[in-house]
């Protein structure tokens, strides 16, 4: 026997373990509101126009695939850091910022995380929020750090339970991570007011906590500026923090995996130094990060006709989930499905719909609709073909 043989009985992802569920099933009605994907009104995921223009530019100008820099293509890192920094801050502190191109979302949390294990000097706590999106605690506990929660989604409010929220922040000993969502809370689609937001920044001032913001669905709410503006919050306040941003949702680019890792520092010795580090926990892991997608994603961002073609991709992107929402909760109510309202007021892609996990269960034994047991659903995935059907059986499901 070798070491394998100790490995683990096999455990399915919360998320793609569904899906893998989902692609297994020969209901033709079968609908995936599974993972956070976009399909368009016909339920394909569309190819951007405008990240289909940059691959075509691309291919017209085809480069040999030599290595990039490990910290990634230095002219896509700098208008991520634009674009959620905001041009002014990064013009005016430029030498406390650090950007480097990450794979997806998911591989800035992990770079990041592997960075703050690094540099802690004593065992630091992570705090999420309750729920959080499936993964974040996994990959905070992988990366060695012990993760807790703060109160965030109160079931009797159908809403966040702010008080208990900063009660949490507050109880939180001094370096402590605090996970943020930026804006489109994944899975309860509930944002802080920035009233609220004002109120944890003080916390954060006054316990000295360390937040990691979770940027992936920038664009999604309000539009690329609004969205962004929390970042920028943050940035003016004078915290030193560090923000996963992620174009998996906002161009498309899933599975091409291009995110970021952005770390505002203090001064510019200290952002040296931590920019160092951060370069060798890459070089220690994947040594280098691929070139397309990125490239791809520079050229959307910096293109002017093709960052233009984008922001209005989004913003129909943005209004026609809206819009699902809506017919959604109407066509609930039609149905005699009340207490659904909510399901409007929520951003994002998600809607934490607040049916249990038996109806969620139910939904997928007998209509082949696949969400999170939490109650989670893609509203992205709804559209004009499959809007009638998924409130028929979420009709019978709730009422049987
Ligand atoms: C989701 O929450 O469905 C997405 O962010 C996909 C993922 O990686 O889990």
């Amino acid at each position: 026997m070798t070491v394998f043989h100790n490995a683990p009985a096999p455990v399915a992802d919360p998320i793609f373990g569904v899906v893998e569920r989902f692609k297994n099933d020969t209901n033709p009605k079968k609908v995936n509101l599974v993972t956070g994907v976009y399909s368009d009104n016909t339920g394909a995921v569309p190819l951007m126009k405008s990240v289909k223009q940059a691959g075509e530019i691309i291919a017209q100008n085809a480069n040999a695939h030599t290595y990039q820099a490990i910290t990634g293509n230095s002219a896509y890192n700098s208008a991520v850091q634009k674009l959620i920094l905001g041009d002014d801050f990064v013009a005016a502190n430029s030498d406390r910022l650090i950007t480097v191109q990450a794979l997806g979302g998911t591989g800035a949390l992990k770079l990041g995380a592997d960075l703050l294990k690094r540099l802690a000097t004593k065992p630091t706590k992570i705090l999420i929020s309750n729920p959080s999106w499936e993964n974040h605690q996994a990959i905070f506990e992988k990366a060695g750090f012990e993760v807790g929660t703060y109160s965030y989604y109160s079931p009797a409010l159908k809403g966040i339970d702010f008080d208990a929220m900063l009660a949490d922040l507050k109880a939180a000993s001094e370096g402590t991570i605090i996970i943020l969502h930026a804006c489109c809370h994944n899975p309860t689609g509930y944002d802080l007011s920035n009233d609220q937001w004002q109120q944890v920044i003080e916390v954060i001032k006054t316990n000295n906590l360390m937040p990691y913001l979770d940027m992936a669905y920038q664009g999604f709410d309000k539009g690329l500026a609004k969205d962004g503006a929390i970042i920028r919050r943050f940035a003016e306040e004078g915290l030193s923090f560090l923000v996963a941003s992620s174009f998996s949702k906002s161009m498309g680019l899933y599975g091409q995996r291009v995110g970021a890792l952005s770390l505002v520092c203090q001064d510019g010795d200290e952002t040296k130094r931590v920019k160092s580090l951060t370069s060798n926990v890459i070089r220690t892991n994947y040594s280098n990060p691929p070139i397309h997608g990125a490239a791809l994603a520079e050229l959307v961002l910096t293109n002017p006709d093709l960052n233009k073609l984008w922001q209005d991709e989004l913003a129909e992107m943005r209004d026609r989930i809206k819009d699902m929402r809506q017919q959604l909760v109407q066509g609930l109510n039609d149905r005699q499905v009340h207490g659904v309202d909510h399901i409007a007021r929520q951003t994002g892609m998600f809607s934490y719909s607040g049916f249990s996990a038996e109806v969620m269960t139910r939904l997928q034994q007998d209509f082949a609709i696949y969400g999170l047991e939490s109650g989670r659903m893609c509203v992205a995935a709804l559209n004009s073909n499959n809007i009638t059907y998924i409130c028929d059986a979420i009709a019978t499901t709730v009422k049987g």
